[in-house]
């Protein structure tokens, strides 16, 4: 059993809790180790329809990698610890769709984390930033390349060169999260949103998921090459035909996941 982290099921969501508190929920190496493993074990438990990653306490999503690790590491050290697979690109390319549920603090590699997830859901308490130019560092679980992508360059480049925080409001309004609700609904609403993602078909979902996430990596034409393939293999599914069957037959679908 992990030490470092909470597994609770309700129904077809799993919420991962990064338990913490006492440091913010920081990342160390024993729950970015913890966290591949269950999260391995989640990619292919078919009761699991979509995860929810959450941190422990009221004050930290996740304030960053754990900082104590950093004193006195080598630049093979590092090297080391950031070695395949990273939590960040497993969250990224995770077969099940991952939303995040910011609860405070979700700095550095907390963010990246964040924004390696498929939607995230704050509080309105909740405070964000990549902070690592104020260690004399850059974000290194890939915020250079993925916070660009969501918020646009210009203001990626503000807050990576800034270091400053930014509250919930502005991370709305700049791209950075979908949904922010009062701290006191954050569980209900996310677990919310979660249950109606769930309740699709897991198949379609995977593909849906994998269509969108083509898009940050290849060209236009390409992509609409790739999706018109992915959407004509779904012909090839039971649920294609279960969807469709319902629909004419004005009744809910029933999906079996193939
Ligand atoms: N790594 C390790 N420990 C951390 C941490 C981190 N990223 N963030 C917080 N903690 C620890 C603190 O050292 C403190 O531990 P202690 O009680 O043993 O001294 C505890 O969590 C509480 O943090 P504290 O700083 O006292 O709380 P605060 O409310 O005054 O400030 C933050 C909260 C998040 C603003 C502040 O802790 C902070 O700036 N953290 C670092 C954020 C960062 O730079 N992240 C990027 C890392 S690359």
């Amino acid at each position: 059993m992990p030490e470092t982290l909470l597994k609770e099921q309700i129904g077809r969501v799993v919420i991962l809790t990064i338990n913490r508190p006492d440091k913010m929920n920081a990342l160390n190496q024993q729950v970015r180790d913890e966290m591949l493993e269950l999260l391995d074990e989640i990619a292919i438990d078919d009761s699991v329809g979509v995860v929810v990653l959450t941190g422990a306490g009221e004050k930290a999503f996740i304030a960053g990698a754990d900082i104590g690790e950093f004193k006195g590491r080598s630049p093979f050290d590092q090297r080391q610890a950031m070695r395949s697979p990273r939590i960040f690109d497993v969250m990224s390319s995770f077969p099940k769709p991952v939303i995040a549920m910011i609860n405070g603090f979700c700095l550095g590699g907390g963010c990246e984390l964040a924004i390696s997830c498929d939607l995230r859901v704050a509080s309105d308490k909740a405070r964000f930033g990549q902070p690592e130019i104020n260690l004399g560092l850059i974000p290194g679980g890939g915020g250079t390349q993925r916070l660009p992508r969501l918020v646009g360059p210009g203001h990626a480049m503000r807050m990576i060169l800034t270091g400053d925080m930014i509250g919930a409001a502005e991370a709305k309004e700049i791209g950075l999260v979908e949904m922010v609700v009062p701290a006191d609904e954050l569980r209900d609403q996310t677990l919310e949103l979660a249950a109606k993602i769930a309740a699709k078909s897991p198949l379609t979902l995977k593909v849906a998921k994998q269509a969108v996430r083509a898009s940050q990596r290849l060209a236009i034409e390409e992509g609409i090459l790739y999706e018109r393939d992915l959407f004509c293999l779904c012909f090839s599914t039971e649920d294609k035909q279960e969807g469709v069957a319902a629909f004419l037959e004005k009744r809910p679908a029933e999906w079996k996941g193939r």
